[in-house]
């Protein structure tokens, strides 16, 4: 029978044996068993070493597997690229409050990166008229024109940037987006400079696209904000690309104006730097702060991605729409990566985009309740968090995440858990002990914090805040023991 070759083989015969080996430039010896492997031996390499001469970076496994004709050797390993790449832990922690919430366990979630808002009717009801209205097609690559224009009126009205609809990229997601650009923009070699604490993903997309992470932290007493004299000790021949958060996740700073045009003279004396700037969170902001979006100073149109998209302001998650803008020449590298993967956003969610964008200025009233909760539980976490002893605070002024130095309660030992050594194993405690999922910061490159979503109801974070401070009586923070 023609199914009997080498090539049909039968997941149940696979001999769940699977051998995973050590980078192979290292050690070609070097034979490790993945957690998953069972009793069976290691697979030889030698009959695949040819094929692996041609990639010796290769992280290798084999796979023996049972065909109708013997035994067969299958290479499963990936690529050293995915391998390089370490998963979102704020998705993983998500997932696991949310597996324990499934089981049963009361765990209140503070963990995700998700407004708890219903999307605004208005845009709820034209994305469902989408549907109705048989708009459920496939639309150009780089978005409807109807979304694009919408777009650049807004860029022009809101943050004072000119852009025609050709330097509009929508895509599903900022985050596609993001990692797009980073692809179009990056060589091998080139460094990605981010300032920490940062999204979790800007450090895996330069990974990704084989460029190289260059993180400079910055400091809670200054607000977490770069310094520039910090930022120009860093920047070589190699930075390709800055990226700037504000407001940020995770820290809910806002860069001020006068702080973007010093960053901006530093730049414009770079000829190679570009600047990503991720203003995602541009409407959930609290006066007095107010936002600055980078390509609007002098000189910094024509090296300035900006990225922007519906998620947050909108509580849009679900619906995945996000876009970038800048010019021409970039903005067309990036559309020519999303036509060879995903094509163009969901019409839908493009029907949703033009309606958000129709609610008025900054997202008018449907926006600005949402912020008005948001700030309620800034101002509530930041009284309630001051009152405990050893917790440092830089007062969030935008977005909806609280980080907080919790590092002298570092150090504690307790019964039956064992010694908090960092943001890591507070977290876990704090998961055990108060059932609240929380962000370590190490996940931002921070591990002296933890980061709080005050995505939940001000019940919620009540709650929250009591149980926290229960668990943290049982440890002392070093300031005080
Ligand atoms: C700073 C930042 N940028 C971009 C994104 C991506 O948003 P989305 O892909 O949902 O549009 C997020 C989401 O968590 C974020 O926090």
């Amino acid at each position: 029978m023609a199914a009997a070759t080498s090539y049909s083989i039968q997941p149940k015969s696979i001999s769940a044996q699977i051998t995973h080996l050590q980078h192979q430039s290292n050690s070609q010896s070097s034979v490790t068993s993945l957690s998953f492997s069972s009793q069976l031996e290691p697979v030889s390499i030698k009959s695949l070493s040819a094929a692996r001469q041609l990639h010796l970076q290769r992280v290798g496994a084999v796979v023996r597997a049972e065909v109708n004709s013997g035994a067969m050797e299958v290479d499963i390993s990936l690529s050293p690229r995915v391998n390089s790449v370490k998963p979102s832990k704020t998705v993983a922690i998500t997932d696991q409050a949310t597996a324990l919430v499934q089981a049963g366990v009361p765990v209140i979630r503070l963990a995700a990166g998700e407004p708890d808002f219903d999307t605004p009717a208005a845009i709820a009801e034209a994305g469902a008229n989408a549907i109705r209205e048989g708009y459920t097609r496939y639309t150009p690559n780089a978005g409807t024109l109807e979304l694009r224009s919408a777009i650049c009126h807004k860029l022009k009205e809101e943050n004072g940037i000119s852009y025609t609809p050709d330097q509009i990229l929508v895509s599903n997601g900022a985050k596609q987006s993001i990692v797009q650009a980073v692809l179009a923009v990056c060589s091998p070699g080139d460094e990605v400079i981010i300032p920490a604490p940062f999204w979790v993903s800007y450090p895996e997309m330069a990974r990704l696209a084989d460029a190289t992470p260059v993180i400079i932290p910055t400091s809670i007493s200054d607000n977490f904000l770069l310094d520039p004299k910090v930022l120009e000790s860093k920047l070589t021949e190699k930075s390709r690309l800055l990226i700037l958060c504000s407001p940020s996740n995770p820290t809910g700073s806002v860069y001020p104006r006068k702080l973007l045009e010093e960053i901006a003279e530093i730049v414009a004396r770079h000829p190679r730097l570009l600047v990503m700037s991720d203003e995602i969170y541009e409407h959930i902001i609290y006066a007095p702060a107010t936002h600055t979006s980078f390509a609007s100073l002098p000189g910094m149109w024509d090296r300035t991605l900006t990225v922007n998209g519906f998620s947050k302001a909108f509580a849009m998650t679900g619906w995945r729409l996000g876009y970038i803008a800048g010019p021409k020449h970039f903005v067309a590298a990036c559309g020519k990566i999303q036509s060879q993967t995903t094509s163009g956003a969901s019409s839908i969610s493009q029907k949703g985009g033009v309606a958000a964008l129709g609610l008025g200025y900054a997202g008018g009233e449907a926006v600005s309740v949402m912020v008005k909760a948001f700030r309620e539980r800034r101002d509530f976490l930041v009284k309630s968090f001051g009152e405990l002893d050893g917790v440092k605070i830089s007062e969030p002024q935008g977005a909806f995440y609280l980080f907080l130095d919790f590092s002298s309660y570092y150090g504690s030992k307790i019964d039956g858990f064992g010694v908090i050594d960092g943001s890591e194993s507070l977290c876990r405690y704090l998961l055990d002990e108060a059932q609240v999922a929380l962000v370590p910061g190490d996940a931002f490159g921070d591990d002296t914090c933890i980061r709080i979503s005050y995505a939940a109801s001000l019940a919620t974070l009540k709650a929250a805040v009591e149980k926290i401070k229960g668990a943290l009586l049982s440890l002392k923070p070093a300031v005080l023991a």
